[in-house]
This record gives C-alpha cells, sequence and structure tokens, in this order.
C-alpha cells in the first residue's frame, strides 16, 4: 500500500495562536489549506481570507425554481387540467396560488440546499477524507487546533511549508494517506454494503408489513373502522337495485320533526280550527313573539299590526292586523298564514320555527286585545 502525502499540519495549543499561525499561512499565498478547531473561533474566518459561501445562491436559485415551478403547475390545473368556476372568479385566480406557491418555494430551497452541500460540497457518494482516522484529526477535535496545508496547493514545497509552521510555533506533522482511501472513490458501490442495504430493506419491510396487517389486528386490538359495512355510494348485491340502503318507507317521520300538512291555498280560517296553539301565555313567550314580530313582521305589517309599511311602497302594504276577519280568526289561522304565505306574503316557516310562529301569534293577539281593550281590561 503506497502512501502519499496529503498535507502538512501544524498543531497549536491556543486560540491566539491558530489565528496567527492562519493569517500567516494566507499571507504566504496559499490557498489549499484548511483549519481545524474544536469550536467556532471568531476572527478565524478573516485571518483565513475566507470569501462568502456562494451556497446562499443555490438556495436563491432553488427557491426562484420552486415558485415559478408551482405557479406554473397551478395554472396549469387551474385552466387546462380541472378548470372550475368557484365563486364566480376567473379560472387563472391566482391569489388562491399565493400559499402553496411560498411552501413549494422554502421547500424546494431547502431541500435542493442540503442535497447540494451533500453533492457539490461533501463531494457525496465519498464517503471518506485523507484527514479521517488521523492522529491530527484527534487532537483538533478534541482540545487543540491545527491548520493542515495541502501538497495539492500550487505553492507547495514541503521544505518551505515545513519552515512556515514552524516559524509560527506550531507542531509540524506530515498527514499521508493511501491510494486505496482516495478521495471520490465511491465505498456505497461496495457489494457487502449494497447487500446489506437490500437486506435491511427486506427486513424493515417485512416488519412493517408484519405489523401494520397482522400484529396490529391481533386480539384485543379491535378497530371500529374493521367491520362489516356498506360505504357512502357503495355497491352491493344484496339488493336489486345495486344500492346499500333502502328508502325510508313512505310516511316516515324523523324523530323530533313535525310535518305540517297543509299547503298554500288551503283555507286558513277552516284550516285554523284544526291547530291549537301549544304555548300557554307567559312573559317569556311574549317576549319571544314580540321579538320575532320586531323582526320578521313588523317591515310590512307596522309595528303595531295597523298595515303601516316601512318599506315605501316596495312591496304592497298589507291589510290591517286589527280587521273583524282577523279577530275572529282562530289562533290556527295566523299561524298558516305565517307558515306557508298568504297570496304575496312569503312563507316564514323557514326562517322562525314552529314553537315561534305561535309565539308570535299570542303576540299579535295582545296587539289586537290592545287596540280594543274593553272597559274591564282597564281595572
Ligand atoms: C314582506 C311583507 C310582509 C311580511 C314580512 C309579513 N307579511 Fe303578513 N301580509 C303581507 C301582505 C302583503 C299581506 C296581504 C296578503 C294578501 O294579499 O292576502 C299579508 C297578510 C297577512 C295576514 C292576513 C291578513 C288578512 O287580512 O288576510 C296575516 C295574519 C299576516 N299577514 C301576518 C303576518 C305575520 C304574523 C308576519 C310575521 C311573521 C307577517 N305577516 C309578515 C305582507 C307581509
Amino acid at each position: 500500500m503506497e502512501k502519499k502525502l496529503y498535507s502538512i499540519s501544524a498543531i497549536y495549543s491556543t486560540p491566539n495562536d491558530i489565528v496567527a499561525a492562519a493569517k500567516a499561512v494566507k499571507d504566504a499565498g496559499y490557498t489549499k489549506f484548511d483549519v481545524h478547531t474544536p469550536y467556532p473561533i471568531h476572527g478565524l474566518d478573516g485571518a483565513m481570507g475566507l470569501k462568502e459561501t456562494k451556497l446562499g445562491f443555490v438556495t436563491l436559485f432553488a427557491g426562484i425554481l420552486g415558485a415559478v415551478g408551482m405557479i406554473s403547475f397551478a395554472s396549469w390545473v387551474a385552466i387546462v387540467d380541472y378548470p372550475q368556476v368557484i365563486g364566480g372568479k376567473p379560472y387563472w385566480s391566482w391569489p388562491a396560488f399565493v400559499p402553496v406557491t411560498y411552501e413549494i418555494a422554502v421547500l424546494l430551497a431547502v431541500l435542493l440546499t442540503v442535497g447540494a452541500m451533500i453533492v457539490f460540497f461533501f463531494k457525496f457518494p465519498n464517503t471518506s477524507h485523507p484527514l479521517h482516522d488521523t492522529p491530527y484529526m484527534k487532537k483538533v477535535s478534541a482540545d487543540r487546533f491545527g491548520v493542515a496545508i495541502q501538497a495539492a496547493d500550487e505553492m507547495f514545497d514541503e521544505k518551505k511549508v515545513r519552515e512556515l509552521l514552524k516559524s509560527t510555533g506550531g507542531e509540524v506533522e506530515a498527514i499521508y494517506y493511501s491510494e486505496e482511501f482516495l478521495i471520490f472513490k465511491p465505498q456505497l458501490f461496495d457489494p457487502k454494503f449494497i447487500l446489506l442495504l437490500i437486506g435491511v430493506s427486506l427486513a424493515t419491510s417485512a416488519g412493517g408489513y408484519l405489523y401494520f396487517n397482522k400484529v396490529l389486528y391481533l386480539p384485543p386490538f379491535d378497530w371500529m373502522v374493521e367491520q362489516p359495512r356498506f360505504d357512502v355510494q357503495s355497491r352491493t348485491d344484496y339488493f336489486e337495485d345495486g344500492h346499500s340502503m333502502r328508502l325510508p318507507v313512505q310516511g316516515t317521520v324523523a324523530r323530533g320533526f313535525i310535518p305540517y300538512p297543509y299547503v298554500l291555498g288551503a283555507k286558513a280560517d277552516s284550516i285554523g280550527k284544526f291547530l291549537i296553539n301549544p304555548l300557554l301565555n307567559s312573559k317569556v313567550t311574549l317576549e319571544l313573539g314580540k321579538k320575532k314580530y320586531l323582526t320578521y313582521c313588523s317591515p310590512c305589517h307596522g309595528n303595531f299590526g295597523n298595515g303601516d309599511s316601512r318599506l315605501n311602497g316596495q312591496f304592497p302594504n298589507p291589510p290591517t292586523l286589527h280587521s273583524d276577519k282577523i279577530r275572529n280568526w282562530p289562533d290556527g289561522a295566523i299561524f298558516h298564514t305565517i307558515t306557508v304565505g298568504q297570496n304575496v306574503m312569503p312563507a316564514y316557516q323557514y326562517q322562525i320555527s314552529r314553537d315561534e310562529r305561535w309565539a308570535v301569534v299570542k303576540y299579535v293577539r295582545t296587539l289586537q286585545r290592545a287596540y280594543n281593550a274593553k272597559e274591564s281590561d282597564l281595572r
């Protein structure tokens, strides 16, 4: 095994020494040298004359690539692949692409920066370096400081380098490496390593498969997702029509829901006889009725039911609610009118719940009594 000279190194024992040595090496004009310290030392970059890293440009490029790529992809999806009108907006609504573009730009910048560092700066797949496993590396990764000038430097002359390093007060030492340990020798393709990779991947796949498909389903594990059932819109051969669900039997009523059997056009006063107000007279009922009446009825019927609409002729004015006709109507007739509407008056069953409608009826009755108070009411 032939040994080759990699570099001449020098070891120092204080940070000040190494900064001075780095400056001396730089001033002597060497470029292929490196300094190793067990921890970061202030001012060393300046002393070594290091230029700013170019990694930032890789990141910038990767970020721009990510952003442009994502905008193009999103535009292609939005215009060509799956055009959809959402809220009446144009297909190419770029503000919607901003979050995902930002995310992809950051993601790609990060991944490509790390990738570039590993491949270009650390020369992957090479995994070794002549300095590895040398007495020099042992010292500088513990409590010493070292500088190493490479034999590959254009100005390299072993005698001169040794003199220079000695003059800075370091313990000079040569570092050799063998061809076998050469940089760029891709140890990744060692058949033993490949066999190991294959073995590990087979073992992890088999282990993962067994664990997630068998072990997790042994008793006592019980998964509710794993049960005989039909999923939404799934097909079955059990029923002739292929549907996995049946329609409810005709006339089925949902729990808590009372269907309203009368339709618009039916005579309010005759239907009214079949509907009884389930609410009792109480402060709570009247307050609820007042609130709903003022919200839903007063715009057209006026605050007191006189038919004095606030809509300035934009809607036909309704008749007064204090007519003999309405006063003699049964409660159910007013309820029916609110529920399904009457001629131009719209239905209110969707805005006002059943109990609220009955409360409104109570409030209309209260207004009517207030306008037609009897002698006895005044006492
Ligand atoms: C959009 C305006 C409007 C609103 C809101 C409205 N109504 Fe009416 N209402 C009318 C009109 C107009 C008529 C007359 C319909 C017709 O031509 O038969 C009417 C008729 C009525 C009648 C029958 C009157 C009669 O003499 O035939 C009653 C009772 C009634 N409304 C109660 C209410 C109640 C209670 C509310 C609140 C839940 C309400 N209305 C909300 C416009 C409205």
